[in-house]
C-alpha cells in the first residue's frame, strides 16, 4: 500500500451523511487513506458509495462500534491519525420504539471508540483528532423566538437526542480528563440524496410518487432548520482541518421551515415533475397523531463557524429540494432496495392506525 499523509477512520460512512463525507474526503484528499467502518444496519448501505468503492485510498470494514475487541483489531491494523465519528442510530421515531438501541450505539459505542482511540494514541496525542458529529437536537426545543448557540445549555427531550447529548458529554469528558484532542459539531436537519425514507423529506417524496397518504404529525406547525447534506460534509471538512481542539461548532442552514410548508412545496414540485394537475398531490396530506414529546422548533446560530472558519451554506432550499427530488426520481432502484424487508415492518408499526 502507498504511504499516505493521514489515515482516517470514518464511522457510519455507509449511512446518509457519512456517505457524503466519505465521498468528499476520498475524492478531495487522494493522499489520505479513508477507512469506512460501518455495521451496515438497516440505515447503512454500501450502494451509497458505489462511485468510490474502487478508489485506491478507500477501504471498508464491517464492524459494530460497541464491539471493543473488533475496534481494537481495526485500530491495530490501520494505526489511525484521526477519527470522524458519525455512526449512530439517528431516527427519533425509532428511538421512541426502541430507546435502548440508541443508548447502546450512541452512548456505549461512542464511549468505546473514545476508549480504544485513547489507548492507541495515549503516548503521542500530538497531531491526533477525534471529531464527533452531533445534532442540534441536544439543545432541546425553542419557542417561536431565539436560536441555539454553542453556549445554549443541553436540554434533550427524546431518547435519540438524550443519547446524542450523552455522547457529546463523553467526548468532552475525554478532552478534560485525558487531554484527548476532540472537536465537536452540532448540525441542524440535513436533506439530500441517499436519505433513508423514514425521515420527513424522503418519506414524503416516496409517498407522493406512489399516491400514498402524507402523514403530517400534529398540525404540521413544527419548525426545522434544513441544510443540504453536501454543505454539512463541507462544514465537517472545514472544521476537521481548521477547527480548534476542544471546541464545538454549530452548523445550520439559516433556513427555517414549518413541516406543512415543506410538504406543500414538495407536492407542487412533484406535481410539475410528474405531470400531475396542480394540487393533486396535496390531496394526499393526512394529519396524524402527534409524535410524543415533539420538539416545536430548532434553529441554529452558525455565526461562529462563519466568522471563525468562513463556512456558509452554498444552496438555496428550493434549489436543493429540486435536486433532491430529481435524485429520488432517477434512483428508484435504490429506493426499492432500501424499502423492501424491514422497512415495511417499520412503516406498518409507525403509521398504520396512527
Ligand atoms: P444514518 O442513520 O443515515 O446512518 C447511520 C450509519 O451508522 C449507518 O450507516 C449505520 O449502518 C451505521 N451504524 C449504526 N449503528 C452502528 C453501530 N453500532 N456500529 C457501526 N455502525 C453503525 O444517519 P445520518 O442521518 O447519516 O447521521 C449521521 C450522524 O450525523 C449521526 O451521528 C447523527 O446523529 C448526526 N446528525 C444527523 C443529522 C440529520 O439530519 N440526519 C443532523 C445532525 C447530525
Ligand atoms: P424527521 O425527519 O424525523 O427529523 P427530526 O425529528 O430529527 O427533526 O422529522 C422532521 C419533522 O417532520 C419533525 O417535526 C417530525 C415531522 N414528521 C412528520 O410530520 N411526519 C413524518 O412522517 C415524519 C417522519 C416526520
Amino acid at each position: 500500500m502507498p504511504t499516505h499523509k493521514k489515515t482516517i477512520l470514518i464511522t457510519g460512512g455507509a449511512g446518509f451523511i457519512g456517505s457524503h463525507v466519505v465521498r468528499l474526503f476520498v475524492n478531495k484528499y487522494p493522499d489520505y487513506h479513508i477507512v469506512n467502518l460501518d455495521a451496515l444496519t438497516y440505515a447503512g448501505n454500501l450502494a451509497n458509495l458505489k462511485d468510490v468503492e474502487a478508489a485506491p485510498n478507500y477501504t471498508f470494514e464491517k464492524a459494530d462500534i460497541t464491539d471493543e475487541s473488533r475496534i481494537r483489531e481495526i485500530f491495530d491494523k490501520y494505526r489511525f491519525d484521526a477519527v470522524i465519528h458519525l455512526a449512530a442510530e439517528s431516527h427519533v421515531d425509532r428511538s421512541i420504539m426502541d430507546p435502548l438501541a440508541f443508548v447502546r450505539t450512541n452512548v456505549l459505542g461512542t464511549a468505546n471508540l473514545l476508549h480504544v482511540s485513547l489507548s492507541f494514541w495515549r503516548e503521542a496525542l500530538e497531531g491526533k483528532r477525534f471529531y464527533h458529529v452531533s445534532t442540534d437536537e441536544v439543545y432541546g426545543s425553542l419557542g417561536k423566538e431565539g436560536f441555539f448557540t454553542e453556549e445554549t445549555p443541553y436540554d434533550p427531550r427524546s431518547p435519540y437526542s438524550a443519547s446524542k447529548a450523552s455522547s457529546d458529554h463523553f467526548v468532552m469528558a475525554w478532552y478534560h480528563t485525558y487531554g484527548m484532542p476532540v472537536i465537536l459539531s452540532n448540525c441542524s436537519n440535513n436533506y439530500g440524496s441517499h436519505h433513508f425514507p423514514e425521515k420527513l423529506i424522503p418519506l414524503m417524496i416516496n409517498n407522493i410518487l406512489h399516491h400514498k397518504p402524507l402523514p403530517v404529525y400534529g398540525k404540521g406547525e413544527n419548525v426545522r432548520d434544513w441544510l443540504y447534506v453536501d454543505d454539512h460534509a463541507r462544514a465537517i471538512d472545514t472544521i476537521f482541518h481548521q477547527g480548534k481542539t476542544g471546541e464545538k461548532y454549530n452548523i445550520g442552514g439559516f433556513n427555517e421551515w414549518k413541516n406543512i410548508d415543506i410538504v406543500h412545496l414538495l407536492c407542487s414540485l412533484m406535481d410539475k415533475k410528474l405531470g400531475r394537475t396542480p394540487g393533486e398531490s396535496a390531496k394526499l396530506i393526512t394529519y396524524v397523531k402527534d409524535r410524543p414529546g415533539h420538539d416545536l422548533r430548532y434553529a441554529i446560530d452558525a455565526t461562529k463557524l462563519n466568522k471563525e472558519l468562513g463556512w456558509k451554506p452554498s444552496l438555496q432550499f428550493e434549489e436543493g429540494l429540486e435536486k433532491t427530488v430529481d435524485w429520488y426520481l432517477a434512483n428508484q432502484d435504490w429506493v426499492t432496495a432500501v424499502t423492501s424487508g424491514d422497512y415495511q415492518h417499520y412503516y406498518a408499526q409507525q403509521y398504520v392506525k396512527r
